[in-house]
C-alpha cells in the first residue's frame, strides 16, 4: 500500500508560516500585502476556486480584492481593468482566473499584467525565467508538488519523471521545474503513442490531463510515486485524473484527491503574492 502525500496538512504549514510572515511585513513596512483576483463571468467552477482564493488570504492577513466583471465585457475594457491594477501601488499581486470567455484572447490578458505582479507566473516574462533556469514568479500547482515531493524527501534528481499533461498552467512548468531538480523529464499527452507504457516508466508521474480516473494501476511501476493533479465533479464526487483504489496498491507515494495537490495550490499562491510584495515594497522597484 502506498503512503500518502498529505498536501493538506504540509499546506496548513506553509499557510501558517504566510501569515507569520505578514504580521512581520505588516509590522516592518506599515503596508498590508494585497491581491486583486479578475474574475470573468459566472463560471461555478471558478467561483468557488475564487472563494477559496479569498478565505485563505483572510486567514493569512493578506487583503484581497475580487474584481468581478460580466462574460461580456470586451478585451479593450478587460485590459484596461488590468492597467488600473498595474497601476495601483496598493495591489502587490493579480491574478486572472482561468478560463475566461472565447471571445477574450487569454495570452493577450496574460501579457498585459505586470510581470512583477504576476502570482501565477504565467506572463512571458516569468515563463522564459523559469524555462531558462532562473525562476522568480513560478506556476502555483507545479511549485506546490515540488514542495509535496521535497516534504517527503522524493529524490527528484537522476529519477525518470514522466508529466501526463502539456499545459501551460500545469504540464509545461511542471517539466521545467523537475528538469531543474535534475529530473530526467519526459512530457506525454493525448497524442502519446502507447501513454500506459511510457507511464510505466516513471519513478515520478505526474498526471494532468483532467481525465478522470484516466490512470490505473496498469500505468504505474511497482513503488513510483504517483501526483494527481486532477480535479473533476462525477456523480457529485471530487475525483482525481488516478483511479486511486487500484493505483495505491502499487504507488510507492500518491496524492489523495481531495487533500493533495489542491490545497497545496492556494498554499503557494499565498507565498508567491508575498514575493511580490518583498520585490516591490522591500526593493522600492
Ligand atoms: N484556473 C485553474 N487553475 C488556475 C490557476 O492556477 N491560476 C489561474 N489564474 N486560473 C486557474
Amino acid at each position: 500500500m502506498a503512503q500518502l502525500l498529505d498536501g493538506k496538512s504540509l499546506s496548513l504549514e506553509i499557510r501558517e508560516d504566510v501569515k507569520n510572515r505578514v504580521e512581520k511585513l505588516i509590522h516592518k513596512n506599515g503596508i498590508t500585502p494585497h491581491l486583486a483576483v479578475i474574475l470573468v463571468g459566472d463560471n461555478p467552477a471558478s467561483q468557488s476556486y475564487v472563494k477559496g482564493k479569498e478565505t485563505a488570504c483572510r486567514k493569512a492577513g493578506i487583503i484581497s480584492t475580487v474584481v468581478k466583471v460580466d462574460a461580456l465585457i470586451s478585451e479593450v475594457e478587460l485590459l484596461k481593468i488590468v492597467d488600473d491594477l498595474n497601476n495601483d501601488t496598493s495591489v502587490h499581486g493579480i491574478l486572472l482566473q482561468l478560463p475566461i470567455p472565447k471571445h477574450l484572447n487569454a495570452e493577450n490578458v496574460i501579457e498585459h499584467i505586470r510581470s512583477d505582479k504576476d502570482v501565477d507566473g504565467f506572463t512571458p516574462k516569468n515563463v522564459a525565467l523559469l524555462t531558462n533556469g532562473f525562476p522568480h514568479l513560478v506556476p502555483c500547482t507545479p511549485l506546490g508538488i515540488i514542495r509535496i515531493l521535497k516534504k517527503y524527501h522524493i529524490p527528484i534528481e537522476g529519477q525518470h519523471c514522466v508529466v501526463i499533461g502539456r499545459s501551460q498552467i500545469v504540464g509545461k512548468p511542471m517539466a521545467s521545474l523537475l528538469l531543474r531538480e535534475n529530473g530526467t523529464v519526459t512530457i506525454c499527452h493525448s497524442r502519446t503513442k502507447d501513454l500506459q507504457a511510457m507511464a510505466k516508466t516513471a519513478d515520478i508521474l505526474v498526471v494532468a490531463m483532467g481525465k478522470p480516473k484516466m490512470v490505473n494501476s496498469s500505468y504505474i511501476k511497482t513503488g513510483a510515486t504517483v501526483i494527481d493533479v486532477g480535479i473533476s465533479r462525477v456523480d457529485d464526487v471530487i475525483v482525481g485524473d488516478v483511479e486511486f483504489e487500484s493505483a495505491e496498491k502499487v504507488a510507492g507515494f500518491i496524492t489523495p484527491v481531495p487533500g493533495g495537490v489542491g490545497p497545496m495550490t492556494i498554499a503557494c499562491l499565498l507565498e508567491n503574492t508575498l514575493t511580490c510584495y518583498e520585490s516591490l515594497v522591500e526593493n522600492k522597484r
